[in-house]
């Protein structure tokens, strides 16, 4: 029996947390690991960090700094620092943090044990962040899970190189997972109970995937698949660029009830001129056109987006053309953030022209714009009947259910019947920002 404890600390995205997920799994299986939760008791420690924004290093250098006295005091703990900053810093990690023992990078971590293994024997440090071709999915043993949704990875790095972002350079170039690979992990999902699939990627609807018999797979194509597999109910991807979404993407939504009303597309800017600085490749006609077409098909449909305020150059004029466009599209609940410069970009060398109180303001002003919205949108649901997936037990009040409606609202409903894993009908009674409370009305046999 091994006495190997293992605390992971994971930042950032989606695919940061899915990633350490998966360490944790390959973790168990290759070390005989098991998890913890305080980091006092733990022999191998793992940081998984992310770069997108400012201060990244410092938070890193921070949080090691509070684990230094951990390997004073036991110098067999393994301390590993993984993940985008992990690739940014690389061998520089070890000036400022000399007792850190290895470096791993997104596309490296099922490497670890090895590198864990090599490290108990020659005590010496270990770096790796290279960039194998989508090697790790091969390591990571089946998934065990008790849950109803479930996120998975289908496509890595990313190849638009906005010229704000730190991905492409941390995260390596775009590679889609095959297919079989993406479909036997769901099967597997499935087969214990999970209901909804989350799927994963930089840009998800930039999958492509050419099999041994020269047949292309793309987006539309492994959603096709995806929708027969038995079991799944809901079908929600993150996040999707305006580039590929395809008229072939939009025409699909008539086809598979199980993809949710709800797409999260990020805009960033509502005007042309920033757009095309950032290098987004595509320009707000084209991007409300998506919208338009999405809606007539599915007229329910929420839109969520990301927003970058303060990009070099943005004049009052442009950030009211983004404020223009919130109110024009109608987003729901959307992430923003002030611009940062990221080492090594082509924006980093552009004029940071715009001061922070200026910034900071116009962060405030699309936030209240957001808000209100996501707050008409929370309470015009009052009274009506929304399909909810049913997660589990509120860890808060045993009486009561919790669920998800399509556009991401939790909502808490009591019965006294068990109804988790399927999709019920739920009247929505009380409205919060985030939260909804509402009574059970039947089961939902038909998607629509
Ligand atoms: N691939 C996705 C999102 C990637 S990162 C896309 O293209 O939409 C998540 C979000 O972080 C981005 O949408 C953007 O809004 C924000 N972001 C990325 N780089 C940033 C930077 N340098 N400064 C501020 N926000 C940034
Ligand atoms: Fe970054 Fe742009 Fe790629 Fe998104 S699409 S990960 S913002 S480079
Ligand atoms: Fe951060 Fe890397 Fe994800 S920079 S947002 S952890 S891809």
């Amino acid at each position: 029996m091994s006495n190997n404890k293992l605390y992971i600390k994971t930042w950032g995205c989606q695919m940061n947390e899915y990633d350490s997920s998966k360490i944790a799994d390959l973790m168990e299986k290759e070390l005989n690991c098991k998890i913890i939760q305080s980091v006092e008791n733990a022999n191998i420690i793992i940081l998984n960090t992310c770069s997108i924004r400012e201060k990244a290093q410092e938070k890193l250098f921070h949080q090691l700094g509070r684990w230094k006295n951990l390997k004073k005091s036991n110098p067999n703990i393994i301390i590993c620092v993984g993940g985008c900053v992990a690739v940014q810093e690389g061998k520089r990690i070890l000036n400022r943090a000399h007792y850190v023992d290895i470096i791993f990078g997104p596309q490296t971590l099922h490497r670890i044990p090895v590198m864990i293994n090599k490290i108990r024997k020659f005590k010496k440090y270990l770096i790796d962040i290279s960039f194998p071709k989508i090697e790790k999915f091969n390591y990571f043993p089946l998934a065990k899970t008790k849950k109803i949704s479930e996120f998975i990875s289908i496509i890595e790095g990313c190849n638009k190189y906005c010229t704000y972002c730190i991905v492409p350079h941390t995260r390596g170039k775009e590679i889609s997972r095959p297919y079989e690979n993406i479909i036997e992990e769901i099967k597997n999902l499935s087969n214990q109970g999970v209901k909804e699939i989350h799927l994963l990627g930089q840009n998800v609807n930039a999958y492509k995937y050419i099999d041994l018999k020269g047949n292309i797979c793309n987006f539309t194509n492994l959603l096709k698949k995806i929708a027969k597999i038995k079991n799944i109910k809901r079908i929600r991807f993150t996040t999707s660029h305006p580039q590929n979404f395809s008229d072939e993407l939009i025409q699909i939504y008539k086809k598979i009830p199980q993809l949710v009303n709800f797409v999260h597309l990020p805009v960033q800017s509502g005007s042309d001129k920033i757009l095309s600085l950032m290098k987004r490749r595509y320009n707000i006609i084209e991007y409300k056109n998506i919208i338009k077409k999405l809606r007539i098909i599915r007229p329910n449909i929420q839109i969520s987006s990301d927003f970058i305020i303060g990009f070099p150059g943005e004049t009052q004029d442009d950030f009211y053309k983004t404020i223009s466009l919130i109110l024009n599209i109608n987003f729901d609940m959307s992430f923003s953030f002030i611009y940062s410069p990221r080492p090594g970009t082509p924006a980093s060398k552009l004029n940071n022209n715009i001061s922070e109180y200026e910034k900071k303001q116009r962060l405030y002003i699309l936030q209240y714009y957001i808000n209100q919205q996501t707050k008409k949108i929370s309470q015009k649901m009052l009274n009506t009947i929304q399909s909810v997936l049913v997660e589990g037990i509120s860890p808060q009040n045993k009486q009561l259910f919790f669920g998800r409606t399509e556009n991401n609202r939790v909502v808490f409903f009591q019965n006294k019947n068990n109804y988790i894993g399927q999709l019920v009908n739920i009247k929505i009674t009380t409205s919060y920002l985030y939260s909804l409370y509402g009574q059970f009305i039947s089961i939902n046999n038909n998607l629509y």
